[in-house]
This record gives C-alpha cells, sequence and structure tokens, in this order.
C-alpha cells in the first residue's frame, strides 16, 4: 500500500517545496532555507476535493460588489483603503508587546459583526480583562483559546462569524504536519488553511504574526506572499506612538500609515500628526531641520537632526536613523563634491526625530542642509520648511504633491518653505499666507539658509 504521508522540501523564505532537499534553494537562490516536511494526502489538497468552476467576469462583476467593513477606526480604514474587503485576509505584523492584539479588539469592536477571536496566546479572562480595559463589549464577539486549525474550521461553520483574527499564526497547528506550531512548515500549512476558508466562505480573516528583530514576520516570509493585505504595527520602546503601515495591499494604496498612541484606554488615534513629531523640537540650535514628508496620502512634518563633529582616528563615522544609509553617503558627498564641505574626515550621525522611517527623496534637501548647518555651526531659521530632492549635480530636483506639503507646513504655522524651482508650474494657484522660495540648486538653498 502507499504511503498517505510524502515528505518534502520547504524553503522557509519564499515557501517553495522540493521533492529533495537543497543547500541553496533552487527557487530563490537563499541559502539554508530548506527543511523536511510531511504532508499528509488530505492537507496536500487544495479545496478538499471541492472543485471551483469558471464563473463569467460578468457575473463576478455585476453579481458580486465590493463590500467593505468599516472598523469605525479612520486611522485603521484609511491605511486598509477604506475599511476591511469582505473575504479578505489581512496579516498584522509587529513586534511583540507593540499593541497587535489590542488594535485588533479595537477593531473587532468597532466592526460590531458577528466575529471570533482566537487566542492561543492568552486566556479568555486575559482577553476578558483587557476588553475591560479598553471598554469593549460586544454581544457578536465569541472568544475561543483553541490553536488546533481544524476546530477552528468547526467553530467557523458552528457560528458562522463574518470575521475571526488569528493571535497569533505562530501559535496555530495541524496535526497533518509532523513539527511544532511556529515553525514555518505550521505556518504554512495554517496559513493556506485560514485563506481556503476565507475564499470558501468570504470570511474576512485577521492574522496576527510576531516578527524577529529583523522585522520580518518569524518563520516564513511566504505568509505575505499568500495574504491580500500585510499591514505592520512599529513603534519605539522609547516613544508612546504607533505606526501602522501598509506594506502590501491587494485592495488599496500602499505606503499609507495610520497613527496612534499607546494610552491606558488602548491605541487612540492621533488626528495631527506633525504637531506630535514637532513636540519637543529644538529651536536655534544647529543642526536641525524640518521636512515635510508624505507617508500615502498624507503630509507629516518631521524633524531632521544632524551632529556633525571631527573623527578622532579611522574611518569617519556615518550613522543614520530612520533614513537610507547609502543616500545620505551620497547627500555626504554632494555636499563634499559640489559645496566644498569637507566631510572625508568628519563623523556624521543623522536623526529622524520620532522615529519615523521615510523612504521619499523629497528628505534630501532637508538633510543636506541640516548637515550643513551642524558643519557651519549656524542654525536654520526655525519657521522654514524644506522640501526637495539632491541630484549628484547638486541640483534641487522636482518632488511629487508639493501642494500638500506646503499646505501642511502652513496649518503648523510655518512661514518660509524652501521647495524645488521646478516644481513651481505645477504650483497654480499659489498657496497663500506663507511664503515660499524655489531653488534649483543646494547652493541657492544654502545662500537663502545660512
Ligand atoms: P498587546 O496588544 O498585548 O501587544 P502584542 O499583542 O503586540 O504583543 O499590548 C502590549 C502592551 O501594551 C502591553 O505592554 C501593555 C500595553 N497596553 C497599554 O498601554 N494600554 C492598553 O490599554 C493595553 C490594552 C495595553
Ligand atoms: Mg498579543
Amino acid at each position: 500500500m502507499k504511503s498517505a504521508v510524502k515528505i518534502a522540501f520547504l524553503c522557509s523564505e519564499c515557501g517553495g517545496d522540493f521533492p529533495k532537499w537543497h543547500g541553496q534553494c533552487p527557487a530563490c537562490k537563499e541559502w539554508g532555507t530548506l527543511s523536511e516536511f510531511k504532508v499528509t494526502k488530505k492537507t496536500n489538497k487544495f479545496f478538499d476535493g471541492e472543485s471551483r468552476k469558471p464563473t463569467s467576469l460578468n457575473e463576478i462583476l455585476y453579481d458580486r460588489p465590493e463590500i467593505r467593513i468599516p472598523t469605525k477606526i479612520t486611522e485603521v480604514d484609511r491605511v486598509l483603503g477604506g475599511g476591511m474587503l469582505k473575504g479578505s485576509v489581512i496579516l498584522l505584523g509587529g513586534s511583540p508587546g507593540i499593541g497587535k492584539s489590542t488594535l485588533a479588539l479595537q477593531i473587532v469592536s468597532g466592526c460590531d459583526i458577528t466575529s471570533l477571536y482566537v487566542s492561543a496566546e492568552e486566556s479568555e479572562s486575559q482577553i476578558g480583562m483587557r476588553a475591560k480595559r479598553l471598554k469593549v463589549s460586544s454581544d457578536k464577539l465569541q472568544i475561543s483559546a483553541e490553536n488546533q486549525i481544524e476546530k477552528i474550521r468547526d467553530y467557523v461553520s458552528l457560528i458562522k462569524p463574518e470575521l475571526i483574527i488569528i493571535d497569533s499564526i505562530q501559535t496555530m497547528f495541524t496535526p497533518g504536519i509532523d513539527s511544532l506550531p511556529g515553525s514555518p512548515n505550521q505556518i504554512r500549512e495554517c496559513g493556506q488553511q485560514l485563506l481556503q476558508l476565507s475564499k470558501q466562505r468570504e470570511l474576512t480573516v485577521i492574522i496576527i504574526g510576531h516578527v524577529t528583530k529583523d522585522g520580518i514576520i518569524a518563520g516564513p516570509k511566504m505568509l505575505e506572499h499568500m495574504v491580500d493585505t500585510v499591514l505592520y504595527l512599529e513603534g519605539d520602546d522609547r516613544y508612546d506612538h504607533r505606526i501602522l503601515r501598509s506594506v502590501k495591499n491587494r485592495f488599496g494604496a500602499t505606503h499609507e500609515v495610520g497613527i496612534f498612541l499607546m494610552s491606558s484606554k488602548g491605541l487612540q488615534e492621533v488626528k495631527n500628526p506633525s504637531e506630535l513629531f514637532l513636540e519637543e523640537r529644538t529651536k536655534n540650535v544647529a543642526g536641525t531641520a524640518i521636512y515635510a514628508s508624505l507617508e500615502g496620502t498624507r503630509p507629516i512634518l518631521v524633524e531632521v537632526q544632524a551632529l556633525v563633529s571631527p573623527a578622532n582616528f579611522g574611518t569617519p563615522q556615518r550613522n543614520v536613523n530612520g533614513f537610507d544609509f547609502k543616500r545620505l553617503s551620497m547627500l555626504l558627498a554632494v555636499l563634499e563634491k559640489r559645496m566644498n564641505v569637507i566631510m572625508g574626515t568628519k563623523d556624521v550621525f543623522v536623526n529622524l526625530v520620532g522615529g519615523l522611517k521615510i523612504n521619499d527623496p523629497a528628505a534630501d534637501l532637508s538633510i543636506i542642509s541640516t548637515v550643513a548647518s551642524s558643519s557651519r555651526e549656524k542654525p536654520i531659521d526655525p519657521s522654514t520648511v524644506l522640501i526637495g530632492e539632491v541630484g549628484l549635480a547638486g541640483e534641487v530636483r522636482s518632488v511629487s504633491q508639493i501642494e500638500k506639503r506646503i499646505q501642511e507646513a502652513k496649518t503648523l504655522g510655518f512661514t518660509i518653505v524652501i521647495v524645488p524651482k521646478s516644481n513651481e508650474r505645477t504650483l497654480k494657484p499659489r498657496p497663500k499666507g506663507i511664503s515660499i522660495e524655489f531653488v534649483s540648486t543646494v547652493k541657492d538653498t544654502f545662500n537663502i539658509l545660512f
């Protein structure tokens, strides 16, 4: 008789499976990521033998309108692109203790639909205590401490929820796989089963996943490929604020962020993040500048700080928080080559205050200016905001959505904004109530600033 168990080797990086072991994954070329994995006949079948016949596109277009479930938390809804899409699978990642369970509980209570909260990590009473603290009560919410995926399937048939929360995927297991909960095999199989369950029943699923120190979902990265939406809850131990970021969204824009403050009553929405990030601002000190970032559709003002000091020995240090290291090196080279500021013998530290991570070339001008400000020991006027990308020739290049950024600067009481000359023609009509300086080079900018 043929054995019902098949052996496969699974890559924890890309999720590919192979009949043989390899030191390097044949698909994604990562080394040492393949591990043995036993597949039983039953779990290997994708839809439990159920066939899905093709449907005409028109039927899909007209008979199945897109239904969104608003969470009633504005920040979350915006990040998701207008609420959770019915039947979608959302992965909520974040390091332990950052507030994932708190946010999930707030989301369920906001939705007010029949839901099942599966918490294998905490007991029912611990969840009860958290709910009390958050002042959440709902007769449509069932809590379960079960961690076996098949049992969860049964509960779903019984309760018929519209939304389930899995807290967390690292604690889920299926007996069909011969390894411990949290292992790549278990995560992949449980993820796969949740995906099926969601598609079969048009069930919205939020899967919570812990991330490792490197910031990836512990276990397989492939979970990210499987789901529809990936959200990360980020934060810094030193601050109370939390940032919810969408890194993948099949049904909305990515790079949208939601900002919260962790308080004694859970996560509170921050309606005006610029105020939060500028709260402890230092004025009239050399080496600080304000930059208007754009996170998704929303502008946020942040303080950029730099400290330039003589390097004592050996290779000078470069240290950057919240901004791309290579980009900083490029800006320092531009400063040295085009502006004759000697950087080769200096230590340079750059910090984006508040733990925000920016991946926006429009930050260049503020960074290069604050480095120059620290190096020259000359403060930048505190009522000035800098926006612009810097090119290798020392030119200032146009940036996207300049009006929004200027508008935010104006709202927060800044009086001068320095922007790229090439953005001038897109700025019609010119925003009023704030003085706009157009610059085409870093040199022009420094002439205004210093
Ligand atoms: P939690 O949601 O349990 O984090 P995760 O699920 O990501 O591991 O929340 C973790 C921290 O948040 C915990 O240290 C306590 C704190 N907290 C508050 O400050 N206020 C609150 O209202 C709640 C519920 C938690
Ligand atoms: Mg938790």
